[in-house]
């Protein structure tokens, strides 16, 4: 039976635990090749054996998001391997927790990078490698809440022009922090 996401190819950054790892898992069962980024090389590894048992590819990365040269890195990898990439999963952020007046400007400095430049960076280098760079799925740590406004949005429009609303992004739709 074909699935959904049969021959699509997702980027994941942060995928040796966490949030990354499941969205790989569940990218993966739906039939996605899965390209697993993260600074974790054992927990790579180990994200990767999971994937493949589920029936998919993977190509893990270690990598650190935040590095252009190692981002450019993984983005022609992936691509030589696999020749195009859908769908891009901007999960690596966080910083430390604290009040404004407990943070120093390294930590603010910190949370910039691990959060922003990450994501600038993986967006850019997929998109400066696309004959169309508007086709993608890029997704980031707001990834539901961008969802649900793109997908309201979409159903304002099919409420007018009396169609149901598409309940999956198509290809050009953005969600992410950028
Ligand atoms: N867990 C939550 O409740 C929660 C809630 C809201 C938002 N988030 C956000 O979701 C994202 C994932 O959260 P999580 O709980 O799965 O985190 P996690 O700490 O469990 O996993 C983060 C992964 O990112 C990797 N990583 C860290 N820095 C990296 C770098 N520079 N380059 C590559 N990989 C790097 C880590 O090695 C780790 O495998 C984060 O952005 C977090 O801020 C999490």
């Amino acid at each position: 039976m074909t699935k959904r996401l049969d021959q699509r190819v997702a980027v994941i950054t942060g995928a040796a635990k966490g949030i990354g790892r499941a969205v790989a898992l569940r990218l993966a069962e739906e039939g996605a090749f899965i390209v697993l980024v993260d600074v974790d090389a054992e927990g790579l590894a180990s994200t990767a054996e999971e994937v493949r048992a589920l029936g998919s590819r993977a190509l893990p990365m270690e990598a650190d998001a935040t590095d252009e040269a190692s981002v450019q890195h993984v983005i022609d990898e992936a691509l030589a391997r696999f020749g195009e990439i859908h769908i891009l999963v901007n999960n690596v952020g966080g910083g430390k927790a604290g009040r404004i007046w407990e943070l120093s400007v390294d930590d603010w400095d910190a949370v910039m990078r691990l959060n922003l430049r990450s994501m600038f960076l993986f967006t850019r280098a997929h998109d400066r490698s696309q004959k169309r760079p508007d086709h993608l799925h890029v997704l980031g740590r707001a990834q539901r809440h961008r969802l649900e406004r793109l997908l309201s949005r979409r159903q304002r429009l099919f409420d007018r022009q009396g169609r149901r609303p598409r309940l999956h992004p198509r290809h050009g739709d953005r969600a992410g922090g950028l």
